[in-house]
């Protein structure tokens, strides 16, 4: 009797698709400033705290040449964009969305990708059919922050499966898999038909699990929904919705969890768990 093989990804495989998928997608996306100033500014600021650091812990010259190892190892396996929204995205969304009235924002991380199946308002998301995970709906309404309801608004939705791996950046899922962009209807309203993510653990076997190995953290994120909300004449929301009582919603690694954006499931008519949340979305300023 032969068993399949269990494909499970592998720190380089989902790095160097979350590098290549970075690249193609958000890496084009804005113009950075080419203000000498502000760059001058900003990098020195930047060495001038590492130069800090290291003269408050004495690092010894075996540490340094440790660090150095591991930077040239993170960028070989692919794994900067891993390290960088775990790690830091949370404060640049912090900042950049400070003034925000409408719904929350948080990260983005690297699984998004463009480009995915149009879905009407009322919708199942493009799973597998014997797609592990409990059945969920994901239920609401695009307003304005002046209440005026968004009709036409679009939900572009993603989630990892059951097994808290996402399509396109690990083996054996089919591609836009629990991918999906929604068309709100004319009130703005959507229900959208996926299934109860799981939560998601970085990959350990990397660069990045090794530094949260032997800095004796935890790689996991609680469970999540990534959405991105859009309407002409609005900022775009990116969020991600948690679970009320789900595991590590208190110790997420990436630290972007927030209490506005944790739902409540409930059994709807026919038993499938219903969660309803509704996207306000600031003005263009
Ligand atoms: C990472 C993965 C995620 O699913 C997420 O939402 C944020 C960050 C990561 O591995 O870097
Ligand atoms: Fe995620």
């Amino acid at each position: 009797m032969t068993t399949a093989p269990i494909h499970i990804p592998t720190a380089a495989g989902s790095g160097s698709a979350a590098t290549d998928a970075f690249r193609e997608n958000r890496g084009q996306r804005g113009a950075a400033t080419t203000d000498q100033q502000r760059i001058d500014t900003f990098a020195r600021d930047v060495l001038g705290r590492i130069h800090e650091a290291i003269r408050e812990h004495h690092l010894t010259y075996p540490e340094y040449t440790a660090v150095k190892k591991w930077l040239i190892e993170v960028g070989e396996n692919g794994e900067w964009p891993l390290f960088l929204d775990v790690f830091v995205e949370h404060v640049v969304e912090d900042v950049v969305n400070s003034g925000r009235r409408g719904s929350k924002g948080t990260i983005e991380g690297p699984y998004y990708l463009p480009g995915q199946a149009e879905l009407p308002a009322t919708c199942t998301l493009p799973m597998r059919s014997d797609e592990k995970g409990d059945p969920l709906v994901l239920d609401g309404q695009v307003r304005a922050v002046d209440g005026t309801p968004l009709g036409g608004a679009t939900v572009d939705i993603w989630l990892a499966d059951d097994d808290g791996y996402y399509s396109g950046f690990a083996p054996d899922i089919p591609a836009g898999n629990l991918r999906g962009v929604v068309t709100a209807d004319g009130e703005g309203r959507f229900a959208i038909r996926a299934i109860q993510p799981a939560p998601y653990e970085i990959p350990k076997d990397g660069s990045v699990g090794q530094l949260i190995a032997a800095a004796g953290w935890h790689a996991w994120r609680p469970a999540h929904i990534h959405v991105m909300v859009s309407a002409p004449g609005y900022r775009t929301l990116t969020t991600q919705l948690y679970f009320r009582g789900g595991e590590w919603l208190d110790s997420d690694v990436a630290q972007a969890t927030k209490p506005e954006l944790i739902l409540d499931p409930r059994p709807g008519a026919d038993g499938v768990l219903v969660s309803t949340y509704d996207f306000v979305l600031d003005p263009e300023q």
